[in-house]
């Protein structure tokens, strides 16, 4: 394969664009004939939004590794695939050729074989950013197992909620991980998980940090002793296009997180499409992308989307200020990093430390900038833009979600026009609406709406795994004939979209995406808590933080103390990344008279902004708005 699914041109965008919209299934079957399929497609697309179902590529058999890894052999074989850069610049980075990650690929395939896994098992990962972990991601697609891969910073309750919903067979962890300074322990946390778990029957560990660590016979074994004696050569697995290539927990307004569900034909059409348009990557390019595969950022565009296309991907295990602020801006320049993708949050966060450590690099191999995961504010655009990209390369915003599998919204390389704060244009295929409450179609320009998609892409969501039903209550039920994003969002007269951020009850934190039911459920699970009410506020670097009203059952003697132990169980919950900013003792919440939370009056409360609070009449209690406002933590 070439890198041939390219647009040249912003005028070749509108053509494929209508096209895309004109003939879906003529323009995703000529994309997909650029593609190894072991069998093509007997239907190129059938669908109904309204159960739904939606089946791409029908009757078609591939295996996805066969595309990331095999077929760039013969031409590539000894191109960089991997370039793996450790937390500590003084430790020597790792590189791997398409070769060399074919055969540990490979090598790890027959492990996971010999310990019993077999297609259409369930295999969770918990790993650090180390290049086993791609490892890992890629042998389960290789002998068709479905990966879950689970971010290394979820506590272990929050594991074995992930590890019971899948039933997975395996946990493939590691001793512990380097993060800036810390190391962190993974197999301790996984221990503790499987307390729980009882459809576990081993556990594959890394040997990352050189740890004595407590190994369960007949159940827990060293990657390096699996692997030893396997050999370099596995067959792919056939796969049909819709088997579920893997699961992906994230949360949503109600319950607890859900698994998303991505098969294996549209996921990979799609993903390298985007990977190939919105980067506009070349042959010899090194591509960054500083995300953890831990969420589908990573998935999509630091393994399949890049492999897919043969290009060259950096991983990176550490954390952008380790061991000080410029060290992303170091390792562009020693890897000579081409196209650089990160969240807003990293830029906001770095911005805090001045221009010094950026303005020390030279950064002349960037040809273009990206970021995702949160809306970036103008002032984190126009430094990243300026300082980074000194005015040379492009910004695209890219706009999706673990749902949409890949980019839905985003600029395109250097070819689209750019617009701060604005995520750009649909790719091709993607059909997005403005809705108003009532479910019509906003068509004027300069209007803001509910952001619905109107017809499927190769990489929607599939299902909810082991629910159907609530994928299809969660995204399919608010508007009928609609994939609901649960994004706002805005658009402007040249048809630029700029997102808005979620209009239903959850909330993104430095990129990472909480329900507020699910907080809400682990500060409950406090022994003094009798009930609580989560929001989201603005916050500088982090986008958005995490407020939290908590009614105790009793007057507190030590609140200091008392909010800690709210902050262990979240801490025990879910895990650190939910922490809330501030915690604020009330005696009751704002409710309704039919026991709803107005949760409009505590969102103003933590914005500070309580002049206008609206009408508190239909209230239970008006009295509670007062005794909050008195005491926000402002
Ligand atoms: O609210 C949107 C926000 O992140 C949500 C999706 O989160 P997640 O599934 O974790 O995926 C993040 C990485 C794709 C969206 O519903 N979001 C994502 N990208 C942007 C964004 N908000 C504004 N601008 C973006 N570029």
């Amino acid at each position: 394969m070439s890198i041939n699914l390219q647009i040249k041109s912003f005028e070749e965008y509108k053509e494929k664009y209508a096209k895309s919209v004109a003939d879906p299934e003529g323009f995703w079957s000529e994309i997909a004939e650029d593609f190894l399929w072991q069998k093509k497609w007997d239907s190129v697309l059938e669908w109904n939004f309204d159960e739904p179902k939606i089946e791409w590529f029908k009757g078609a058999k591939l295996n996805i590794t066969e595309n990331a890894l095999d077929r760039h052999l013969a031409e590539r074989g000894d191109k960089l695939a991997l370039i793996w850069e450790p937390n500590d610049p003084k430790e020597q980075f790792v590189r791997y050729t398409y070769r060399e990650l074919y055969e540990r690929v490979c090598q790890f395939s027959n492990a996971l074989k010999t310990k019993g896994i077999k297609k259409g098992d369930r295999v969770c990962i918990y790993m650090p950013m180390v290049p086993e972990l791609t490892i890992a991601v890629l042998a389960c697609a290789r002998i068709g197992a479905i990966h879950s891969v689970i971010f290394a910073g979820f506590s272990a309750t929050a594991v074995s909620d992930r590890v019971n919903d899948a039933q997975a067979k395996m946990i493939i962890t590691a001793d512990g991980l380097n993060r800036g300074a810390k190391q962190i322990p993974l197999k301790r946390v996984i221990d503790e998980a499987l307390a729980t778990c009882s459809s576990i029957e081993s556990v594959i560990v890394y040997d990352c940090l050189g740890w004595d660590i407590s190994m369960t016979e007949n159940r827990d074994y060293w990657w390096h002793d699996v692997v030893k004696d396997e050999a370099k050569i596995c067959s792919a697995e056939v796969m049909d296009a819709e088997d579920m290539l893997f699961i992906l927990y994230t949360s949503g307004s109600t319950g607890k997180p859900k698994g998303v569900v991505h098969t294996c034909g549209g996921y990979m059409v799609y993903t390298a499409y985007t990977f190939q348009n919105v980067f506009q990557y070349q042959e010899s390019d090194i591509y960054w992308c500083t995300a953890d595969i831990g969420w589908i950022t990573g998935h999509s565009y630091i393994v399949y989307g890049p492999l897919i296309s043969g290009a060259t991907t950096v991983m990176f295990e550490g954390i952008p200020t380790y061991p000080d602020a410029g060290r992303f801006w170091q390792i562009i320049d020693k890897h000579g990093v081409n196209q650089f993708l990160t969240a807003p949050t990293a830029i906001r966060s770095l911005m805090a430390y001045g221009e010094d450590h950026v303005l020390s690099y030279s950064l002349d191999s960037l040809k273009m900038l990206s970021s995702v995961g949160e809306p970036i504010n103008e002032e984190a655009w126009k430094w990243y833009y300026l300082h980074v990209g000194k005015e040379r390369c492009p910004v695209a915003d890219s706009w999706w979600q673990t749902e949409t599998g890949g980019i839905m919204i985003s600029g395109i390389g250097n070819l689209s026009p750019m617009k701060p704060t604005f995520a750009g244009y649909p790719m091709p295929g993607i059909q997005p609406v403005l809705l108003d409450q009532e479910g019509n179609e906003i068509t004027a320009a300069n209007v803001e709406g509910y952001l619905c998609i109107k017809a499927p892409w190769p990489s929607i969501i599939r299902t909810t795994y082991g629910d159907h039903e609530r994928c299809r209550i969660n995204y399919f039920s608010h508007y009928k004939g609609y994939y609901f994003t649960g994004d706002g969002a805005k658009r402007d007269e040249n048809g630029m979209y700029r997102i808005i951020g979620r209009i239903d009850d959850v909330i993104n934190v430095s990129g990472h995406r909480f329900g507020t039911a699910e907080i809400e459920n682990a500060i409950n699970t406090n022994k003094n808590v009798i009930e609580s009410a989560v929001v989201g506020y603005p916050h500088p670097v982090k986008g958005q933080s995490i407020y939290a009203f908590v009614v105790l059952d009793k007057v507190t003697e030590d609140a200091l103390m008392t909010k800690g132990e709210i902050v262990e169980s979240v801490v025990a919950e879910i895990g650190k990344i939910a922490i809330p900013e501030k915690i604020q003792f009330v005696t009751g919440l704002p409710k309704t008279r039919s026991g709803k939370i107005m949760r409009r009056i505590l969102r103003k409360v933590a914005e500070g902004d309580v002049s206008n609070l609206g009408d508190t009449s239909t209230l239970l209690d008006p009295a509670v708005v007062e005794e909050i406002v008195a005491n926000a933590l402002i």
